[in-house]
């Protein structure tokens, strides 16, 4: 076992053998920055003060090899060998919420697009999911795994829990949604998860950045700020291969005709075929975003959906567009299968 502690706030937590930084933070109540736990994102990136860790198994492009040689590791993979000091950032709201392990029922399936189901659950009837807008859950699979997937209703809106999944093909669990699955189904989940979500005390302007059901996430934190009546502007820019992509487009629209005087909607698509009969924004998401937002210096960005979008986005923006380093949130919707990218 050894003691990790935190700079700069000072808080101090044990982590047992063969633990990562993240588990043991996480099991005392400490949330530090994270969103994939598997070593694909690079969310909960920190640095290393003093000590030494076994740094796990990761993506390089989650942590670059000249990021380790100063002194940088990835919280969720990394397992102290010594105590350690290690630099990271407390976020206070996720904290405040309990994670619990649910039941839910099936209450609805509707395939909206040809490769996205969104999925209404119901949870059972004393219970109610708390979480903040943008946050995530894990379903429990019966052979032990766990998948996550972003809430897409607002957290106000709790009769149901809403999730929008896209069909990933030789997927165990999104090959189960779009064949068999049911209504009246029993799933199990752990919720609320990650720390992806609307930071309330600023007053910047914000641009949200979504790639196909990256919307999800990004329609909860919309739908959460309308109910509180923020007017910061906002400004959504929604990316997808064809127009059925946007599979909620009419809403986006709609939200940009009611709230115009602060709401603006930018749909991209990148590959509209003849009979498409696309007249919009063409081209990569994260490129119009930077057409239209030269200098980002006094905004905040919310990005999420395909990791290669995520990690383009952050990349230009930040070296670009001048962003803020820490004004870039972002959940990125790894898979498996990036996982098996060396
Ligand atoms: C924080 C977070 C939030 C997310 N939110 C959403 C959301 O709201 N909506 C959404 O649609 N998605 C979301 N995702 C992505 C979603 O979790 C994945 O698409 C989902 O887990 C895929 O599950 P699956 O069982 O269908 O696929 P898996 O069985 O996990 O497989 C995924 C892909 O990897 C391949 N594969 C599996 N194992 C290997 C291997 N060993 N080597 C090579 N390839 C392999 C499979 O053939 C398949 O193509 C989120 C991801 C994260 C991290
Ligand atoms: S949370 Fe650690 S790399 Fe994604």
């Amino acid at each position: 076992m050894h003691t990790v502690t935190l700079s700069p706030g000072g808080q101090t937590f044990q982590v047992e053998d063969d633990e990562s930084v993240l588990t043991a933070a996480l099991r005392s109540g400490l949330v530090i920055p994270y969103g994939c736990k598997n070593g694909a994102c690079g969310s909960c990136k920190g640095k290393i003060i003093s000590g030494s860790v076994d740094y796990g198994v990761y993506q390089e492009k989650a942590l670059p090899a000249a990021e380790r040689e100063q002194g940088k590791a990835l919280f969720c993979q990394a397992k102290p060998l010594t105590d350690c000091v290690l630099e990271a950032r407390l976020v206070g709201k996720a904290g405040d919420i309990q994670v619990k392990t649910l039941p839910c029922r099936i209450h609805k399936l509707a395939k909206v697009t040809h490769d996205v189901m969104v999925l209404h659950l119901k949870l059972p009837a004393s219970e109610r999911l708390q979480f903040l807008a943008g946050q995530y859950l894990e379903f429990l699979l019966r052979d032990g795994t766990r998948r996550s997937f972003s809430m897409g209703n607002a957290p106000h809106d709790d009769e149901l829990v809403e999730i929008h999944v896209r069909h990933v093909p030789g997927g165990q669990f999104t090959d189960h949604v779009f064949g068999k699955m049911k209504e009246k189904d029993i799933l199990r989940f752990e919720a609320p998860l990650g720390t992806f979500f609307l930071r309330e005390d600023s007053e910047k302007p914000i641009v949200f950045v979504a790639s196909g059901t990256g919307f999800a996430p990004i329609k909860s934190i919309i739908e959460h700020a309308l109910h509180k009546q923020i007017t910061r502007p906002m400004t959504l820019f929604w990316g997808g291969r064809r127009p059925h992509d946007l599979y909620l487009h009419e809403l986006a629209q709609k939200w940009a005709t009611h709230y115009a005087a602060f709401f603006d909607y930018v749909p991209v698509i990148s590959d509209a075929l003849p009979e498409d009969g696309w007249k919009g924004r063409t081209g990569f998401v994260h490129r119009a975003v930077m057409d239209d937002f030269p200098d980002l210096s006094g905004y905040q960005v919310y990005a999420c959906g395909v990791p290669i979008m995520v990690d383009s986005a952050r990349a230009d923006f930040l070296s670009k567009c001048k962003l803020p380093e820490d004004e870039f949130y972002a959940d990125s919707f790894t898979t498996a299968a990036d996982l098996a990218k060396p």
